[in-house]
Order: structure tokens, then sequence, then C-alpha cells
């Protein structure tokens, strides 16, 4: 076995998982407000202003990544119970949509969500009468619904639903092919739990709960068959392409999706994945870029088609 190992050409010859840069999506966070505000929990990570969001895309494009995915950042003003903001033509997300939209080169994809813009910081609409309360899975999708018509129309190429509402492929595909939006994808969090690792996520978008967590729609970890069928709902209903959420806690997951259905698979190698490297980078504890290369070639290896991945615009120099 150690003959093919022991040169780094006659490594490189046999590899049989390598990452390609045009498999990765570079998740980005866009704020209104006027400076770009370091993310404390990501280093490396910026809230971008919409300008600074559409330069930086560019120079990214230029350097051969390719897919972008848009949260919004929400001043408190601008968010209220239903998180209406999202839909809004003003909304950071849809105003580099609007600048981006009908490139060629590039595949903008929308985060399709209400967490990072209603004021309980959850991911639809409240119930209205069930104690102590809950999200309002029925209520959410015609909104779901309206925003990613509002997303198509700005310009996206994908929408990404987030929120994991039962039926919200459905309710999304319907909407966008009777507003003519036919030729827009969709990128379903088919499986996704919920999972420690987002906290980072929450302080980048400013999308935490004002009480409560997400259990009661986000999946359970120790649930291990679940994903069966959440992943042949989503692909019925239209799912162009299925993601597993988070990436490294869940490669069996990965493996498995990637074995049971036909059509593309994403991994999202997610906020704390991201942080707790940097965090044992940083004491020195662990090899950032070896660390970051390991993961997100594990996550291939698994059977992720596509990453998205914090370390996304690194990994340019680190696999060059
Ligand atoms: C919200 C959303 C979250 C992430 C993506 N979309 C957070 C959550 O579900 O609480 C997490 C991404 C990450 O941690 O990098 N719908
Ligand atoms: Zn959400």
């Amino acid at each position: 076995m150690r003959r093919l190992r022991r040169t780094q050409v006659m490594r490189d010859a046999v590899a049989d998982v390598r990452i390609d840069p045009v498999g990765l999506v570079c998740p980005l966070f866009v704020t209104a407000g006027e400076r770009s505000v370091p993310v404390a929990s990501m280093p490396g990570v910026e809230q971008l202003p919409v300008e600074a969001a559409v330069a930086y895309i560019e120079a990214m494009v230029g350097r051969g990544l390719h897919q972008f995915m848009l949260f919004g950042v929400t001043a408190e003003s601008r968010k209220d119970p239903e998180g209406n903001f999202a839909a809004s033509e003003d909304a950071p997300v849809n105003r580099v949509l609007n600048a981006m939209g009908g490139r060629q080169d590039v595949i903008m994809i929308a985060d399709l969500c209400f967490c990072e813009y209603t004021d309980h910081g959850h991911c639809g609409v409240l119930h209205p009468s069930m104690e102590p309360w809950t999200v309002d899975n029925d209520a959410t999708l015609p909104r779901l619904a309206e925003t990613a018509v509002a997303q198509a129309r700005a310009g996206a190429d994908v929408v990404a639903p987030s929120g994991m509402m039962d039926g919200q492929v459905g309710a999304v595909r319907v909407a966008l092919d009777a507003a003519g939006f036919s030729h827009v994808a969709i990128l379903a969090y088919s499986v996704k739990y919920a999972s420690s690792l987002y906290g980072p996520f929450r302080d980048a978008a400013e999308g935490g709960m004002q009480f409560g967590d997400r259990r009661d729609y986000q999946m359970d970890f120790r649930r291990a068959h679940e994903w069966k069928e959440a992943v042949a709902r989503d692909v019925a209903a239209g799912a162009d392409i299925v993601m597993v959420k988070p990436a490294v806690s869940c490669l069996d997951i990965i493996a498995g999706v990637r074995r049971h259905c036909s059509i593309p698979v994403a991994a999202y190698h997610v906020s704390g994945e991201y942080a707790m490297l940097h965090a044992a980078a940083e004491r020195g504890w662990v090899d950032l870029r070896s660390a970051a290369v390991e993961q997100t070639t594990a996550i291939r290896r698994a059977g992720a088609d596509l990453i998205v991945t914090y370390f996304a615009p690194q990994l340019l120099d680190w696999l060059s």
C-alpha cells in the first residue's frame, strides 16, 4: 500500500476526491449599513454593505468562485412579527440580486427564511393562539411563496428555503411557476438538524430567537432514518438540489442521501464548524489550512456535489 504514498505526485495521481472551486458556494451576509462589520465569532467573515457585497462577488468571480448564497442582516427598526421586509425591493439581499441578476457567470442563491426579518427571530410567523408559542406552518407557506417570487423578480437564480416548514418546497415551486419564474431553481434544505453549531451564524445574521429554540421545526439528530422521507418529499415537490446540514456531523447522512436520490446533493459546512477550526487554530492546536482542506474534502468524499462553506474564498488559494 505504501508504494503509492511515496511522493506527492504519486499521492496526487491516485487521489479519488478533490475539491473543484466550481462546486463551492460562498455564503455572504449583506447589510443595509454603510460599513463592513466583522463577525467576532467568524474570523474573516464580515457583514457587507450592498455595494461592498457586489464588489466582493465580482472579485471572487474573477478568481473562479461562481456561487453565492445571500443572507440579510436587518435593522431592528425594519423587523416585524411577519418578517415583511424580506420581500421588499429595499432589502439588502434583493438589492444585491438586482445588481447581479442576469449574469451568466454567477449563480446567485437567495436564502429564503424569515428569522433574519422577524422581531421574534423565528423562521416563520407565530401561531395566534398556541401556548406558549409555535411557528404556524401553514400560515408561513404563502409568505414564503410571496417572498420567493420577490427574490426571483430581483434576480435570484436559485432560492433556498431554509426554515424547515413542512411543504415549503411545493409552495415555493407552485408560486414561482405561476409568476413566470419556472427557470428559477430550488435548493432545498431537506435535511437540516437542530444543531448547536449555528450559533456564530445567528451572530452574523443577527437572527437569533428572542425566546425558545428551533427544535419543533428543525430535525432531531437522533433520528437515523427520517432523512429518507424528507428527501423523497422534497424531490417529489420539485426540489432541484437537496441539502444536508450541518456537514461534518452528518457525513453518514450525506452519503446516504447521495445514494438515495439522483439529483445534486449539497452540504452546508456551517458557522460552528468554521468557528471551531478557527478557535483551535488560534491556540495553535490545529493548522487551519490543513484542517479546512481535510474537512471539506471529507464532505466531498461523503458524496456532496456542492459544498456551502465560509472557507470558500480561502480554499481558492489553498487548493491552487
Ligand atoms: C436560518 C438559517 C440558519 C443557518 C442557515 N439558515 C440558522 C438557524 O437555522 O438557526 C445556519 C448556517 C450556519 O450556521 O452557518 N434559517
Ligand atoms: Zn430561519
